[in-house]
């Protein structure tokens, strides 16, 4: 997070003239966004420099660490700014005096676009340039597409454009995409001096527009866009922008600058306006509001030097994992000598495998382990600063676990637990401290998974939700903030609408056609496949513990009960929704589940519908925007985007439709509506519409509405 100064106005860019050398540096915190009051005061400041009879050459950079992260992305969708950015870099390009871009911290996106237009480029060895473009559901839209390709050639740009990563100056040098690189620092002294090399020796601009090299349909460039196109049909199936980078990519190799520029302008346009675009800044905004929980800003989170994790199963280990990666020591507690060294051995093999796919040197694996310790006594805790519980779900082996924590941890330890959805409450309620008491509930794997719900109890303390929360920072998670319930935000939202699959398949759907039509949607896998990937005892266990509190009213579907009486959980046991043959992690559909399924609904005397793909996404997305209403309702999640992140996070949501909520918006609220009150006539207990949604739809209003973040109403 970066550090605004808000009280004192800065003009968006500065000028200073060193010598015969103009330096223009953008002066826009936090991160030099290319805003239009940016753009207007660059351009002023270049056709300034240029009628400067002292000022020989221009250094474009950016004031404080970065020079620019690109475009303004709080600007999409105000039309009419002027000047637009495409036409600064032109005018720029077009400048009669050398202009030398100085490239350090941050140069993406429109930055990256506005140094591609300089003349000449300097950069610091460790600047982060890329076009991070893609990943908001855009494209470059100011000559990106065309500059890259005839600096660096069609396959290096497509890699840029297409996945978005940032590369360091040191790349950037070997791709052609810059000049020279700078050791350390100092990028903008280096410049003013190469600025006035050039100006000495009477250099004219050199402009890449004007570029031919390399840019005739060569077999690599045209194999390129091939390959490309071969592989986004499969990576980015059903999102907008990736073709259309790569049809832009083929017209800077077949058009001159000009056409290529208008065939950009106008695809960059297209994706700008589309609702794609949106759900990606969504996803972009939520994932940094989320992290402003209203505790850190009333309290000071608690120092957390190392750490303590019970159990070494799968979550245990994987937690373990990602806190010796974030660099902290960890101390796992094990019942016996056995289950430590198990314990042990998976957290190692994980570092192994990284070592054996070349992400890890054997020595830093080496270092890494050296900081993890384990011990069958819990007086191994008495020095930590915080403890994750992941040991195995039941109310009495956490109350134990927490007595024991009780005993032994210092005071101020905070005593977390990974639970998914048992009442933390009690289990606070259960030992001396309930002040220290919350949920930190990691997603498996826990080494791998962004998202960290932090659950917080009635009694905690401030300052141990603070806690949370930058203890989240340090391990790289997104972290939402959840009230207690069964289930949390994330695991009750799916319990109903697994409830609204599980009766469209005793209904008439095929669970292959469930699967298929949400993946077309936009999942990874479809509910089914993610279920056999978790293991179907998890959800049989939750059944049964349901079972005595389920309402009379609910209609309960005994499909998944009749796998997991066979023993087919999924893939660990090679067969559950899918059949898994020899161990392939790639289900191939069961015609005996078919045969099980149709004997239910004869059972259950049902006879089978047919369901469109439409309905069957109306059906789930309905169900995830209701129960999500009814947790606003309830206060477990603070805004409708807490909500979105978990699921863009967690779950595997579709970035590009922004989460379930914002989906919802997209739709229309009123359609949304509409939707249950229809579905409701089936089934009126399960389809009740939430008192949110309704009034949200009577005022005129949508979930956006609701976003704001409690910090702002400070
Ligand atoms: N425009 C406006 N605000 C931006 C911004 C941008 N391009 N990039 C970041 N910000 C804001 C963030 O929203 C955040 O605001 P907040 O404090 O109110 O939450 C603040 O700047 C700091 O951002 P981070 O917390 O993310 O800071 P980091 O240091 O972790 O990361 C960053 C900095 C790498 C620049 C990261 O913010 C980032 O990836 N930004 C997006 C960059 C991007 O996508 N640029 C392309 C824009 S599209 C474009 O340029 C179109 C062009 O081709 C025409």
């Amino acid at each position: 997070m970066r550090v605004v100064n808000t009280t004192i106005a800065h003009p968006p860019v500065t000028t200073e003239l060193r010598g015969k050398i103009r330096v223009i540096a953008i002066n826009h915190a936090p991160v030099n966004a290319l805003s239009s009051v940016v753009r207007e005061a660059l351009l002023r400041a270049i056709e300034l420099a240029e009628a400067e009879a002292q000022c020989a050459a221009i250094v474009l950079c950016g004031a404080g660490t970065d020079f620019s992260g690109g475009a303004d992305i709080r600007e999409f969708g105000k039309s009419g700014l002027q000047p637009t950015l495409p036409d600064l870099c032109a005018r720029i390009e077009a400048s009669i005096k050398p202009v030398i871009a100085a490239i350090q911290g941050v140069c993406l996106g429109g930055g990256f676009e506005l140094a591609l237009s300089a003349h000449y480029r300097l950069a610091a060895e460790d600047a982060r340039l890329g076009f991070p473009e893609v990943l908001l559901g855009l494209m470059p839209g100011a000559g990106g597409t065309q500059r890259s390709t005839r600096l660096a050639g069609a396959r290096p740009a497509l890699d840029l454009m297409l996945s978005g990563r940032q590369i360091a100056g040191r790349e950037a040098l070997g791709l052609g995409l810059v000049d020279h690189t700078v050791p350390d620092g100092g990028v903008t002294d280096a410049a003013v001096a190469y600025a006035q090399e050039i100006a000495d020796k009477r250099g004219v601009p050199r402009r890449t527009r004007d570029l031919v090299a390399g840019l005739a349909q060569t077999e690599s460039n045209r194999l390129a866009v091939e390959e490309a196109r071969a592989k986004a049909g499969q990576k980015f199936r059903g999102q907008f922008s990736p073709f259309r980078i790569i049809d832009a990519v083929e017209a800077a190799l077949s058009t001159p600058f000009d056409e290529g520029m208008v065939n950009e302008r106008g695809n960059f346009l297209e994706a700008l306006a589309s609702p794609q675009r949106a759900g990606f800044m969504h996803a972009f905004l939520a994932e940094r509001e989320v992290a402003k929980a209203p505790e850190m800003r009333i309290a000071t989170q608690r120092s957390v030097a190392s750490v303590g994790v019970i159990g070494g199963g799968t979550m245990g280990a994987g937690i373990a994992v990602s806190v010796l990666s974030a660099g902290l020591p960890v101390v796992m507690i094990e019942r016996d000598e056995a289950a430590l060294a198990r314990g042990h051995g998976l957290v190692d093999k994980v570092f192994g495998e990284n070592v054996a796919k070349g992400r890890l040197g054997a020595e830093d694996k080496d270092q890494v382990m050296s900081r993890f310790s384990g011990a069958t006594r819990y007086e191994a805790l008495a020095d930590v600063d915080l403890v994750i519980e992941a040991a195995y779900e039941d109310m009495d082996v956490k109350k134990q676990v927490f007595a024991e924590l009780d005993r032994c941890c210092k005071p101020g330890c905070v005593l977390a637990t990974n639970t998914s959805y048992l009442d933390i409450n009690e289990i606070a309620a259960s030992i001396s401290r309930p002040e220290d008491v919350i949920g930190l509930h990691f997603f498996s794997p826990a080494n791998i998974m962004k998202l960290l719900e932090i659950v917080v109890p009635a009694k905690v303390s401030a300052d141990v939700v603070a806690t949370g929360f930058a203890f989240a920072k340090v391990l790289k998670k997104v972290p939402v903030r959840a009230g207690v319930c069964d289930g949390f935000i994330g695991n009750r939202v799916l319990a109903t609408y697994r409830l609204a699959i599980d009766y469209m398949v005793e209904d008439g759907a095929s669970p292959y056609h469930v699967d298929k039509a949400l993946r077309d949607f936009g999942y990874p896998m479809g509910p089914l496949q993610a279920s056999d990937l978790s293991g179907g005892d998890i959800g049989w266990a939750t059944r049964k513990r349901r079972a005595v509190t389920r309402d009379p009213r609910q209609r309960y579907v005994q499909i998944a009960d009749r796998l997991c009486e066979r023993g087919w959980f999924g893939q660990k046991t090679g067969r559950g929704w899918y059949q898994y043959p020899h161990g392939s992690r790639i289900g191939v559909p069961d015609p005996e589940i078919e045969a099980i399924v149709e004997a239910e609904r004869q059972r259950a005397g049902i006879t089978p519908r047919a369901f469109e793909d439409s309905e069957i996404v109306r059906r789930v997305m309905a169900a995830m925007a209701n129960e999500g209403a009814r947790i606003l309702e309830e206060g477990i999640a603070l805004r409708p985007l807490d909500i979105d992140a978990v699921f863009l996070h967690g779950y595997g949501f579709p970035r590009h439709r922004g989460g379930p909520m914002h989906y919802a918006d997209t739709v229309g609220l009123a359609n949304v509506l509409e939707d249950i009150r229809e579905f409701e006539k089936d089934d009126a207990f399960f389809w009740r519409p939430s008192p949110l949604l309704v009034s949200l739809v009577k005022e005129g209003r949508d979930f956006e509405s609701l976003n704001r973040s409690p910090l702002d109403a400070k």
